[in-house]
């Protein structure tokens, strides 16, 4: 199975989009609902955590996992590609939504790019240095929108107060950098408000999800590496588990995934590793 974390229901809204693009192989996803947000943790717990799920999707059986997080992926990934994985599971592979990000961003020529997301993301400048690693004339402004994860969760999307909320992180984007193009939705809640976004930021700047962009990339990167994709299997399986209780996830996977699912909760410290 192809396994994808996520620190909550978020990371179904990249799922989702994955699933559409290669509908055939097998998906197992963690949501690790008793811990969220990790947005505004530390860079020690959010490594410590998103490495024990990981952990635990490759006692599940799976050869590669996915990081739907934003914050896991800017926090953890690095680390975990780097010393982790080298030493403890050097057969699997974890991959993360901020290069494939970056990399769509670079090859749209874009020029000027803002980025919204959570606090622990804009405080790693994982995207500034990602970015302009790739192009370095490309101005790179960010701005954390902490309100908005929890509002969604709330299932106030639609609350008018979210539109005010929208409208500030938006002002305080704007005047930070002159002539932004386009705006990443760089967390995985946000495509929820993803209307909101584009009426609010007006028609000469573009809107960006991550779903589709990483689910792209992860295609080109199976069809890469056949080491990989060999591994994994092709019945058209979607699993759900969740670390807090599954009538919540049930209840909000309908938002994010859009379909009806049925998760297993499960503990991660339970794992005799
Ligand atoms: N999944 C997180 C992200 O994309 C948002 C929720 C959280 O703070 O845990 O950054």
């Amino acid at each position: 199975m192809i396994g994808v974390f996520d620190s909550g229901f978020g990371g179904l809204t990249v799922l989702k989009s994955i699933v559409s693009v290669m509908p055939d192989y097998d998906y197992l996803y963690l949501g690790d609902n008793a811990r969220v947000p990790y947005g505004t943790r530390s860079q020690r717990m959010v490594y410590e955590f998103t490495k024990q799920a990981v952990e635990y999707l490759f006692h599940r059986g799976c050869p590669l996992v996915i990081i739907a997080c934003n914050t896991a992926s800017a926090r953890a990934l690095r680390k975990i590609q780097q010393e982790f994985l080298p030493e403890a599971y050097p057969d699997r592979r974890v991959l993360g939504v901020i290069r494939p990000s970056a990399e769509e961003i670079v090859e749209k020529g874009m020029r000027s790019i803002g980025i919204l997301a959570t606090e622990g993301v804009v405080a790693s400048g994982i995207y500034v240095e990602e970015i302009t690693s790739l192009a370095p004339d490309i101005r790179v402004y960010q701005q954390a929108c902490p309100l908005l994860v929890p509002i969604i969760e709330a299932g106030e999307a639609e609350w008018e107060g979210t539109d005010m909320i929208i409208s500030k992180y938006l002002r305080e984007l704007f005047n930070k950098g002159r002539g932004i193009e386009a705006i990443l939705l760089a967390c995985t809640h946000y495509p929820i408000l993803h209307e909101q976004f584009v009426r609010q930021a007006g028609s000469s700047v573009a809107v960006l999800d991550q779903g589709p962009i990483v689910a792209d990339k992860f295609k080109e990167y199976l069809a890469r590496h056949s080491d990989i994709e060999d591994r994994i299997s092709r019945n058209q399986t979607r699993c759900f588990l969740t670390t807090d209780t599954s009538e919540r996830f049930d209840r909000l996977a309908l938002v994010f995934y859009g379909e009806p699912v049925t998760a297993q909760l499960v503990s991660l410290d339970s794992l005799c590793l």
